[in-house]
């Protein structure tokens, strides 16, 4: 029964789920094939040590760490780890790549190679035992494939690859007992024959599965299971040797190179996916079609109305008594067009918000719609963040644009401070906040701390592409003529009559804000699993969908609110829609609290501030994107329905 009910949207969304598949078809850069050789060098490069979920589905931190941080005592390459050359984008999603000391070679099994022999002493001991306790996990990358572990989906039955592999384990016998480190790496790389061919070699699967093992000597039988497990001591004084070793397995598989991701991009729980979107999906059609349906009637009958008695009024002016009464009985919005576009307070800053919206919309639809047919492959690592980036600086034209163009139909005569915010002030609030967040990493020697070089890199593209883009877009969009309103503002403005409660600014942003919140909220936990528990994101045909949900719900709820108002007798339309579409973000805010609650455990202070900047930093982009969609979908409506009536 289940399935039939979905199928005609599983159609369409595996459709467009399908597109991906279509770009494999020619190769970007950076992410074409390699072939090896039996015998080739295959670089191993780590990554970053991030924290990911533990026993307790609870994650402990959001820090990370460079994987040669002196603390770990990691086995370094000859001559010192350098780093492996990244886009900005992976820079920015916390991405530290480095050469390793591995020596991995085509087909050729390796088994107890020794790497190196550290010391803990207390200090070292204490961190690294915490970082265990905390879920931290490895991340190696072999040719591009994150190095990961087998798992099993207990709900559909399927294997999968989780990326990353455990630090240590904690001893399940006592939760709070001794912590075993990892010290010994099994490797198992899987390789593909292209057309079978001996020569085109292929890589298309890495699984680590790490183990402890606490060598006596120089005895390093790696694969004797009775060896007890290495617990690094803490106790005053101590010093813990440890000596790391690895095995190297080469397995062919069947699997082709243009597939390799399928297995780490796995799809918890498909079906509640597809049920929550189908089911928003039918929530926000049934809800459009109401507003649309009930507006239209409404409207409909007011024009005719306000129109017929506005001919009466032509016919027979002597002055009827019927007449008085329909002069009378002209109530509702059409009492206020001599307000209705009358300049809102604070004009400027209401009309940055409106360019900066504009820009964000633009960049998120281009974004989504680049994912959508493959653009952003999973191998060229950081592609979202580097492409979100380059289209944000491009579409600052946009930006100063669509703010000037806004800001000159509000009359509005700040002209200058207009092109100079518009760049400025959103922006700035976003780099502020990502610089002070940034300074607590930096205190704490987290690796997700973005470096000195990569902060100027970014002030540069901000400063030398992105705001004289900005002011050419404002120089445009004051030359363009301002918008003008189809009816003529009064002089002295009307008297508002108090507002019934739920048109109140308060109740009003709570109840237009929960809609749009709705229709992503499924998504927004996969999301916000991806970025906390790095967990890969790639459903963006799901993404797609809800976010044009998330369009239409809050188009259709502002411009419902807005007509109640102007029916209300109220005129102050332009900051109440930016305002209540807005307040989605407040609601996403709210939900990261909760998400805080129930899924983490941070434990400390500095990764609460962490998590709540970030939350509060990605809710403000966000009241930005829907509240102006909520104001120009109200701005069109407001226009559209002056229009249609005759105002003498
Ligand atoms: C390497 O190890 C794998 C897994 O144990 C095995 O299937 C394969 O035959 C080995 N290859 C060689 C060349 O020994």
């Amino acid at each position: 029964m289940k399935s039939t009910s979905f199928a005609p949207s599983w159609a369409l969304c595996s459709t467009l789920l399908a597109i991906p598949q279509l770009a494999t078809a020619f190769y970007l850069p950076g992410v074409a094939p390699t072939s090896y050789k039996h015998g080739d060098k295959v670089p191993l490069y780590v990554n970053s040590i991030k924290p990911v979920a533990g026993q307790d589905a609870l994650l402990h931190s959001v820090m990370s760490y460079d994987y040669y941080n002196e603390m770990f005592q990691f086995c370094q390459p000859e001559g010192g780890p350098k780093y492996v050359s990244e886009s900005l984008g992976s820079i920015l999603f916390g991405d530290r790549i480095m050469t390793s000391p591995f020596d991995l070679s085509m087909q050729k099994n390796e088994t107890c190679k020794k790497l190196c022999t550290s010391k803990y002493d207390t200090a070292a001991a204490h961190f690294v035992n915490k970082r265990i306790m905390q879920g931290y996990a490895l991340n190696w990358l072999v040719d591009g494939l994150p190095a990961g572990q087998h798992l099993l989906d207990d709900l559909t039955g399927t294997t999968f690859y989780s990326p990353g592999f455990a630090m240590g384990t904690v001893s399940t016998t006592d939760p709070d007992g001794p912590t075993f480190f990892n010290n010994h790496y099994d490797i198992v790389v899987e390789y593909h024959k292209v057309n079978g061919k001996e020569d085109q070699l292929r890589v298309v699967g890495v699984i680590v599965q790490p183990a402890s093992k606490a060598y006596k000597g120089d005895n390093l039988e790696c694969n004797d299971n009775q060896t007890p497990p290495v617990v690094l001591l803490e106790t005053e004084g101590a010093q813990t040797e440890v000596t790391f070793t690895y095995s190297v397995y080469w397995t062919e598989s069947p699997t082709a190179w243009a597939t390799r991701w399928d297995k780490y991009l796995h799809v918890f729980d498909p079906k509640i996916h597809w049920f929550s979107l189908v089911n928003s999906a039918v929530v926000v059609i049934f809800l459009t079609i109401t507003v649309a349906s009930v507006l239209f009637r409404a409207l409909k009958k007011d024009i005719a109305r306000y129109n017929r008695l506005d001919q009466i009024n032509l016919e027979d002016f002597s002055g009827a008594t019927d007449l008085e009464d329909g002069v009378q009985e002209d109530s509702g919005w059409k009492l206020v067009h001599g307000d209705v576009f009358r300049t809102p307070a604070h004009p400027l800053l209401l009309s940055v918000f409106l360019g900066n919206g504009a820009q964000l919309f633009v960049m998120t639809g281009f974004t989504i719609c680049f994912a959508l047919l493959g653009f952003l492959s999973p191998s060229n690592r950081g592609s979202l963040g580097t492409i979100m980036i380059i289209l944000y600086t491009l579409l600052s034209f946009v930006g100063g644009y669509v703010s000037a163009r806004v800001y000159k139909s509000m009359n509005g005569e700040k002209w200058k401070l207009n092109i100079g915010l518009t760049p400025l002030l959103v922006p700035g609030i976003v780099f502020t906040t990502f610089f002070f967040l940034n300074l607590f990493l930096w205190a704490n020697g987290a690796a997700g701390a973005v470096p000195f070089t990569t902060m100027l890199v970014i002030i540069g593209i901000w400063f030398i592409i992105s705001i004289p883009l900005s002011v050419s877009g404002s120089w445009l969009g004051f030359r363009a003529p301002a918008f003008e309103p189809p009816v003529r503002t009064n002089q002295i403005p009307r008297q508002i009559p108090p507002a019934t409660t739920y048109l109140k600014p308060i109740p009003s942003m709570l109840l237009v804000g929960i809609l749009p919140f709705g229709a992503i909220f499924v998504e927004l936990y996969f999301i916000m699993s991806s970025i906390w528990f790095s967990k890969i994101y790639y459903m963006f045909g799901f993404l797609f969908l809800c976010y044009g949900l998330m369009i239409i719900t809050c188009a259709a709820v502002t411009v419902l609110m807005v007509y109640f108002l102007l029916c209300a007798e109220n005129y102050h339309w332009q900051w109440r829609s930016f305002l209540a579409a807005g307040m989605s973000a407040g609601y996403i805010f709210a939900n990261a609290l909760i998400y805080l609650i129930s899924k983490l455990s941070l434990g400390g202070l500095s990764g609460t501030v962490l998590y709540i900047g970030y939350s509060a930093l990605l809710s403000f982009l966000f009241f930005i994107l829907t509240g102006s969609i909520g104001f120009f979908s109200s701005w069109w409506f407001v226009n559209k329905i002056y229009r249609s009536i005759k105002i003498d």
